[in-house]
This record gives structure tokens, C-alpha cells and sequence, in this order.
């Protein structure tokens, strides 16, 4: 017996923020050791909303110089973009044919714009397309090609994990066979949800990040912008619930939370002095990764190598798990 399976996709659809790094990069990266890493860029999926192709490009390449400023190590980590797996797109229309269509129906992220247009009285599937209403089947075959145990993401993605898992074993029973590994998600209680700077989730699609790589100049003027109440500095403050303290939590320990708490409670501290504590801790853990992403940003073909080789491996893998599918199907 192998190694269990651990692995996860990001969209190069924005430039990375640090909710990324906490409910799927850093979670990943600490599994690596035990785990057979399979970490990608999920380019195909990117490809529903984006569709300038220099800027998918560019994205592409930020979100690997990311994954390799924490330390992936592509010699013992499968790298790779997902749109260089053809297997990937065969495996989404064999399990499209498994698919009951509720599924898709059900799914968060086509809900959440039919009841957007619901909401603005606009057609249902206003700014629908095919590629967003099948998005768990294409993230699907990206877990169950690789014979996945483990996927580490943030709790907005716990749900496409779910429908994997329900496609999987609904294949495995017709066939009466193990065929595809059924997988789970790993979501981390206190790092599921990272907060954006105006208190919603941290998502590209709200505008609200908080860029991982920043200069410390933008990264100072973007932590300036949190939302906050308009308490006076004299004002004793609640710590809890309050965006500045949460995300603060995330990079100090319990020590500098109680000296900052007790600030909160004493009154006498303005919100600018809350975020100017932030900022400071934030600029002091992310100043070694940047200098390293900056590097790896700077040289596209050390990073278009590794993935080419990861790119290869990836590609023997998937074939083994299409050829066993074939075979069983009925194709061979
Ligand atoms: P976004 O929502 O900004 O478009 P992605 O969908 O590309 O981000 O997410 C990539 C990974 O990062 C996923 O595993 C997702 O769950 C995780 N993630 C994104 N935003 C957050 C957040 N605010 N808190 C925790 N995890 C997050
Ligand atoms: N849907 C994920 C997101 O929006 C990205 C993704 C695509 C993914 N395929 C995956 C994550 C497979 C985990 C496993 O963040």
C-alpha cells in the first residue's frame, strides 16, 4: 500500500490573497509530507469567468509562483495545470453520464446566481453558462482521477467534495466494483472561512482580499480599508467578531492576542491602532514568502519546467485510472 492521496486545486482566476493560503495552501502544503501530494491549477475552471488569455496566462503563473514561495516541492509533489490532463475532460463525460441533473440544481454557486437574478428580476439563467452549471462534475473528475483520500479546502468547497464523493460511489455500486476512491474534504474549523475586509467571506469574486504578496506600502493601505463601526477611540472595544482582531489571530500567538484584547477592552484605541497591530504582524510573516515569490515570479521558465514535468507524471497516472474506466465500461 501507497501513500494515502491528498489533493487540491486552485482557480488562477485572481491574484492569490490569504485566504487561500489558509483554507487550502497551507492546510496542503502540511499534508505533504505524509500524504502523496497532487496540488494544481485549476486553469479549465478559471476558464467560465475568465477569458482574456494573457490574463489567465499571467494568473496561471502566479497562482504556481505561490504554491512554490511556501514550499512545494515539485520533486516530491505532483505540480501541475489541469488543462494539460486531457484524461480530465474524458473522465467529466463519463461521470456526466452518472450525474443526475439535480445535482447540479442543488449546486452553491449556481444558486447563488439564480437567486441573484431571481432577486434583480432578471431571466434565471442570466450569465449561465454550461461550464459554471457543471462545475462539481469538472472538479469531480479532478479528484477522482487522481485516486484522492483527502482534499484540503476552505468550507465554501465542502459541498463539491460531497457531490465527488455521491458520484464516486454511485459508479462503484453499478459496477459492483471499487473503481473510483471516494473522497473527503479537509476543513480546518478555525482557518474554514477567512474573513474579507468587509467582514464577508475573503473571495476574488467580492473584492474584498487582502493580497498575499502585496509591497508592504499596498498591503499597509489595503488593511487601512477594513470596514469597522464608528466607535471613538475612547470607546472600549469587542474584540470578538470584530475582522481586524480575527484575521490578526491568524498571525500572533496567545500571548500578543491577550496584550491586543486587553487593548480592545481598555478603550483609548482607535481602530487605526487595531490595524496598524495587524498590519505589523501580517507584513512580518508574509515578507520572507514574497521575497520568494518575487523570485520565482521572475522566472517563468523554472516554473513552466516543473510544471512540464509534473505535467508528464500527471498524465501517466490519469491513464491508468481512464484505462481501468474504459475497460470496465465496456469501450475496450
Ligand atoms: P475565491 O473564492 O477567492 O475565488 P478560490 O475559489 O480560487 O478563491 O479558492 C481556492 C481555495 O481557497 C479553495 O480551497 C477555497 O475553499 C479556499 N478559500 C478561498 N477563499 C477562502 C476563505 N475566505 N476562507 C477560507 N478558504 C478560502
Ligand atoms: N473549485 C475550487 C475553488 O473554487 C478549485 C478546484 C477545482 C478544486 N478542482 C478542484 C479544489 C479539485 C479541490 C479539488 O476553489
Amino acid at each position: 500500500m501507497g501513500k494515502p492521496v491528498a489533493l487540491t486545486g486552485i482557480k488562477p482566476t485572481g491574484t492569490p490573497h490569504i485566504g487561500n493560503y489558509f483554507g487550502a495552501i497551507k492546510p496542503a502544503l502540511e499534508l505533504a509530507n505524509d500524504y502523496d501530494a497532487r496540488y494544481f491549477i485549476a486553469d479549465y475552471h478559471a476558464l467560465n469567468t475568465m477569458k482574456e488569455p494573457k490574463e489567465l496566462k499571467r494568473l496561471t503563473f502566479e497562482i504556481a509562483a505561490t504554491w512554490l514561495a511556501f514550499g512545494l516541492n515539485p520533486e516530491s509533489t505532483l505540480f501541475y495545470r489541469q488543462s494539460r490532463v486531457p484524461q480530465t475532460f474524458e473522465l467529466t463525460t463519463f461521470l456526466s453520464a452518472f450525474t443526475p441533473k439535480g445535482f447540479m440544481n442543488r449546486a452553491h454557486a449556481y444558486k447563488a446566481v439564480v437567486a441573484q437574478n431571481t432577486q434583480e428580476e432578471r431571466d434565471l439563467d442570466d450569465g449561465v453558462n454550461m461550464g459554471l452549471y457543471t462545475y462539481p462534475i469538472l472538479m469531480a473528475a479532478d479528484i477522482l482521477l487522481f485516486d484522492t483520500d483527502l482534499v484540503p479546502v476552505g468550507k465554501d468547497q465542502k459541498q463539491h467534495i460531497e457531490i465527488a464523493a455521491d458520484i464516486a460511489q454511485t459508479i462503484n455500486y453499478h459496477y459492483q466494483k471499487e473503481i473510483l476512491r471516494v473522497p473527503k474534504p479537509l476543513i480546518q474549523e478555525s482557518t474554514e472561512l477567512i474573513l474579507g475586509l468587509d467582514g464577508r467571506k475573503m473571495s476574488k469574486s467580492y473584492q474584498n482580499v487582502i493580497p498575499l504578496f502585496a509591497t508592504s506600502k499596498n498591503l499597509r493601505k489595503t488593511i487601512m480599508k477594513i470596514v469597522t463601526n464608528s466607535q471613538a477611540v475612547e470607546e472600549p472595544k469587542n474584540p470578538e467578531g470584530c475582522t481586524i482582531f480575527t484575521l490578526f489571530k491568524l498571525f500572533s500567538n496567545k500571548i500578543e492576542q491577550d496584550e491586543l484584547k486587553e487593548r480592545y477592552l481598555a478603550g483609548g484605541m482607535g481602530w487605526g491602532h487595531a490595524k496598524e497591530a495587524l498590519f505589523e504582524k501580517m507584513d512580518q510573516f508574509l515578507s520572507p514568502f514574497r521575497e520568494k515569490y518575487n523570485q520565482f515570479i521572475q522566472d517563468p521558465s523554472y516554473i513552466e519546467k516543473n510544471l512540464i514535468e509534473g505535467e508528464k507524471k500527471a498524465r501517466d497516472i490519469a491513464e491508468k485510472t481512464m484505462t481501468k474506466i474504459r475497460t470496465i465500461a465496456g469501450f475496450y
